[in-house]
């Protein structure tokens, strides 16, 4: 594949537009599905919640998240207006119920108030972040207090072979995530590490190794 080819898949992922942001949000919500629910799982939902995603892309998956306790409120931030719009298509059932709220922000600044949220998460999004400590900052900052935050992301070792991710993308292992995090005034309950078979651009399976951190405020 051309560099301009490669360049162009890593800007997609880091921000899907246009007709090939539907079809890639399509393939991201069915390649990360088993990142995503395990990263919702590893928040220990609870009846009445209100949880905040950052970067959901298409959000193909709030039928699960929904079936994790009653009374729920999810809330999903996106830098990607595509993905704002096709999250709100997409779901809006959750919408017009208002168990589902979406809005676009600059990925610096959450544009909530102190203490909203009982859960955070975001799966496949800190290889953006423009300024990871500041996010974070954010991130503790509108979460209750005793709130549960996790991070789920693919292994260093798994996305350096990637020929796309030498554009735009910041890669981590769990050390470097776990150093990012000692810098933060989260607590580190634990982190788990999986490796699962997904298929690959030419369409062979290959083994990705992925992390969940679980934090508290
Ligand atoms: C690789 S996709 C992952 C989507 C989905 N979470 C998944 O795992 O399939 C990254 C998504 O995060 C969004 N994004 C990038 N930087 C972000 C940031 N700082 N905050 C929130 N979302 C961000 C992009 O617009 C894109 O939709």
């Amino acid at each position: 594949m051309k560099q301009e080819e490669l360049q162009e898949i890593a800007s997609q992922l880091k921000h899907p537009k246009g007709e090939k942001g539907i079809e890639m949000a399509n393939m991201m919500n069915e390649t990360n599905i088993n990142m995503t629910r395990h990263s919702i799982q590893n928040l220990n939902i609870s009846n009445e919640n209100k949880i905040l995603e950052l970067g959901h892309g298409n959000a193909g998956h709030l039928e699960f998240l929904f079936e994790q306790a009653g009374n729920l409120k999810y809330y999903g931030l996106e830098m990607s207006e595509l993905m704002f719009q096709e999250a709100r298509r997409i779901n809006r059932n959750f919408v017009s119920q208002k168990q589902a709220f979406f809005s676009l922000y600059d990925g610096n600044t959450i544009p909530f108030e102190d203490e909203s949220f009982n859960k955070i998460f975001t799966v496949n999004t800190i290889y953006f972040w423009q300024d990871p400590q500041k996010l974070l900052s954010e991130i503790y900052r509108v979460l209750k207090p005793n709130g549960n935050f996790c991070l789920t992301f693919a292994e260093e070792s798994f996305m350096k072979i990637l020929p796309f991710t030498q554009f735009e993308f910041e890669l981590y292992s769990t050390q470097k995530a776990q150093q990012l995090m000692e810098k933060t005034a989260f607590k580190i309950i634990y982190n788990e590490t999986h490796t699962e078979k997904v298929k690959s651009k030419t369409g062979e399976l290959v083994d990705r190794a992925f992390t969940t951190f679980v934090l508290e405020k």
